[in-house]
């Protein structure tokens, strides 16, 4: 299978990475394109094989895949520029752009096509990346499972609830890391170097969700683990409480959807 990702930067740049790094795909399968020639030089000084352009309209043919990672406010030029054909894929990694729009700029109404979310843990192959469907088989399917599948975890959801679940994986992402930040905070008050302080917490944090998608278990199974009567992390844990910490998440969350 061809795949043509159209932009080279964060997203579009972590995909190329991760497909080639992958094995998933032959390398001399993939084109990426972009207008501006840095980010492809870096990728091809890496990737010798990998084929890049500077024009959309060529990169995307022949392609059966066709990936496009360029802001939001850029979908509508560049679908109408690049013309897909009813038999190629759409991949959309544009946030917030609908099925309903993206048919609107391909201008094929049965056009199969993917929405996927991944979160910036990508470019680590850690991320949690959501995907919506539209028009498309049982092939396809797995096809784009299997990309996403080697770069983190992934989750298949009806486009309805996307939003609701970025607001948990790609903006949740950055509430991990203000209360990574804000731990370190503490710890530096308490008289430890930020590079341990901050190594000390990142790995509890990386701990407790191993301890979670590992074993399966609840939260709140693995804190009453940690929780002895009378001890200091049950004295923490209800000073969190009495701050308003799950209030503050939960209204903070439903604020990024
Ligand atoms: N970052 C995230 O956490 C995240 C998560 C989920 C989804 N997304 C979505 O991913 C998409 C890309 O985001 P990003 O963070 O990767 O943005 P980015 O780093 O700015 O990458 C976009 C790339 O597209 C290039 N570009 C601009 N015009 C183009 C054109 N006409 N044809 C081809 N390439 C063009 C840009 O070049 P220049 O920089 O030179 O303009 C840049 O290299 C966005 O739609 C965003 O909503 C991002």
């Amino acid at each position: 299978m061809k795949i043509t990702i159209i932009g080279a930067g964060n997203m579009g740049g972590a995909i190329a990475r991760g497909l080639a790094k992958s094995g998933h795909q032959s390398v001399t399968d993939i084109t990426v394109s972009d207008p501006f020639g840095e980010k492809l030089h870096a990728l091809k000084a890496e990737y010798p094989n990998i084929n890049i352009s500077d024009d959309n309209e060529e990169a995307v043919k022949g392609a059966d895949y066709v990936i496009l990672a360029v802001k939001p406010w850029l979908v509508g030029q560049v679908l109408r520029a690049i013309r897909l054909k009813g038999n190629q894929v759409l991949v959309s990694i544009a946030s917030g752009i609908s099925f309903e729009e993206l048919a609107h700029d391909v201008m094929v109404r049965e056009m199969p096509m993917f929405r996927v979310i991944p979160n910036t843990a990508i470019s680590e192959l850690e991320s949690m990346t959501l995907i919506a469907s539209r028009n498309t088989n049982k092939a396809q399917n797995l096809f784009v499972q299997d990309i996403f599948y080697e770069m983190g975890r992934i989750m298949f959801l009806d486009e309805e609830k996307l939003a609701a679940a970025t607001a948990l994986s790609s903006c949740g992402i950055a509430y991990v890391l203000k209360y990574i930040q804000a731990a370190m905070q503490a710890g530096i008050e308490m008289g430890i170097r930020p590079d341990d302080a901050m190594e000390l917490v990142a790995q509890s944090a990386k701990g407790a969700a191993a301890l979670i998608l590992e074993r399966h278990t609840h939260p709140a199974v693995e804190i009453d683990k940690v929780t002895t009567p009378g001890g200091i992390t049950i004295k923490g844990i209800n000073e969190l409480e009495h701050a308003g910490f799950t209030s503050a998440i939960i209204k903070a969350m439903k604020e990024s959807r």
